[in-house]
């Protein structure tokens, strides 16, 4: 369903329109998103984990309400972080029981928010968090659905900063020492909550299926052995999200129906050696869904070449506008798209306008050395944690995100204005 290509004056176009278009009516930089992709990928994550399971799009990657809009036409479910994910996921009429409230640290107003919309399940993290859930839905007349997030022990191998099951790490519950267990133990005896699950979240990013067949493991472990201490057996496991996409020509991603025959062939194993029933599995992909959806579209302004090293060309965005490079060591690609050059390739450096050397967008790159202050040039795979993460760093104003669909783009988050900056500032 991808829709991005190249026209026959080698400029970029999405959705049938070209790059040049774009910027013109929307100016730059600007983040477009082309829906029928998003759309794609969610009914390919839905159709691999099939009526037996679940698909949460994991909000923080990017969420709108346009979004949400297209997650509940294409029958996902969603999963929030925070209050402000969760009023967006309502706002746009996503039904409660179809949200998942995460986050290491709710706060009691975010907590009381959730359990009085009806979400569908909140995932405890800390034994405080048990008590003050169950305290809170009880105030409230209610008995909550919730998941106890365990931390399995597997060393994921992608970026320390976005890892998640090593035990040194604020999330989650341990396996390892008992932690989770006596967690179950807790929640099971409060009135105000109805445990119906473990939850388990590796990290992001991952490209490779067996920390995930590894976690699956010892969740199903952990089921059995609630089965053996005290009769009951849980009927959900949430396996989190994580999976990598490709922003480079190294990366080899897994496609969802991978993912989901690698998970269910071990739950399904797992449980028939335990004697258990099959639970019901749920995922929570978001740089998968939308990762890929979209690209981010600059001006190049100024252009120094550095002798012997490299060129540095400068667009009209940067680490307001995509803080991964800088935060992660991400590597992006970047492409001239508003015309072809047969000029040599030139070793650039794609930076910011930020004041600071680190405020870099794609590290190496080569880009034709007839390059011109003006050209355009995108940035693949820019849809996850780019726009959700921007800042308004040295009072950059935050980019719109285009939707972009058969011919015709909508702005579904507006770009910043003066205004809106000027009007948070009321010292
Ligand atoms: N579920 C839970 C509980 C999570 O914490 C996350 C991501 C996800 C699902 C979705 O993971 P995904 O499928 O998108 O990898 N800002 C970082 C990524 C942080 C991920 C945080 N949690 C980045 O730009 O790479």
């Amino acid at each position: 369903a991808r829709t991005v290509s190249r026209n026959e004056d080698g400029v970029l176009t999405i959705g049938g329109l070209t790059a040049t278009a774009l910027a013109e009516e929307f100016g730059t930089p600007a983040y477009f998103l082309d829906e029928a992709d998003f759309r794609a990928r969610c009914r390919a994550w839905a159709e691999a984990f099939g009526k037996d399971a679940d698909v949460f799009y994991a909000g923080k990657a990017f969420l709108s309400r346009a979004v949400v809009r297209w997650l509940k036409e294409e029958g996902l479910n969603l999963d929030v972080c925070s209050g402000g994910e969760l009023i967006t996921a309502l706002d746009a009429g996503m039904p409660a029981d179809r949200i998942a409230f995460h986050g290491n640290n709710k706060s009691v107003a975010e907590i009381h928010q959730a359990v009085e919309a009806g979400v569908g399940r909140i995932v405890l993290d800390s034994f405080q968090e048990i008590a003050r859930v169950a305290h809170i839905a009880q105030s409230l007349g209610k008995r909550q659905k919730v998941q106890i997030r365990v931390t399995v022990g597997v060393e994921a191998h992608t970026h320390e900063f976005i890892a998640t099951a090593h035990e040194d790490q604020k999330f989650g519950l341990a396996l390892a020492g008992g932690q989770a267990a006596e967690a179950v133990r807790r929640a099971l005896k409060l009135d105000g909550l109805e445990l119906i699950g473990i939850h388990s979240h590796i990290g992001s990013q991952i490209f490779d299926t067996s920390g995930f067949e590894v976690a699956a493991h010892r969740v199903i472990g952990l089921l059995k052995q609630i089965r053996d201490e005290h009769g009951v057996e849980l009927p959900e496991i949430d396996l989190g999200g994580g999976l990598g996409i490709a922003y480079t020509s190294d990366d080899d991603p897994r496609e969802p129906y991978e993912i989901a025959k690698a998970l269910t062939e071990i739950v399904h194993r797992e449980c028939e050696a335990a004697g258990l029933s099959m639970p019901r599995i749920s995922v929570e992909p978001g740089r998968a869904i939308v990762g890929p959806t979209a690209f981010t579209l600059y001006e190049v302004g100024t252009i120094k070449p550095l002798e012997g090293l490299r060129t540095y060309v400068s667009v009209d965005g940067g680490m307001s506008d995509n803080i991964r490079t800088a935060l992660y060591d991400a590597e992006y690609t970047v492409a001239l798209v508003s015309r072809t050059s047969d000029a040599e390739p030139m070793l650039s450096r794609v930076v910011g306008k930020h004041c600071e050397s680190g405020d870099i967008v794609v590290k190496d790159a080569f880009l034709p050395a007839d390059l011109a202050p003006g050209d355009l040039l995108a940035v693949p795979a820019t849809g996850a944690y780019c726009r959700s993460m921007a800042s308004n760093y040295n009072h950059a104003l935050r980019p719109p995100v285009v939707a972009v669909r058969d011919g015709e783009a909508r702005v579904i988050v507006r770009r910043e204005t003066e205004e809106d900056l000027l009007r948070l500032d009321v010292g």
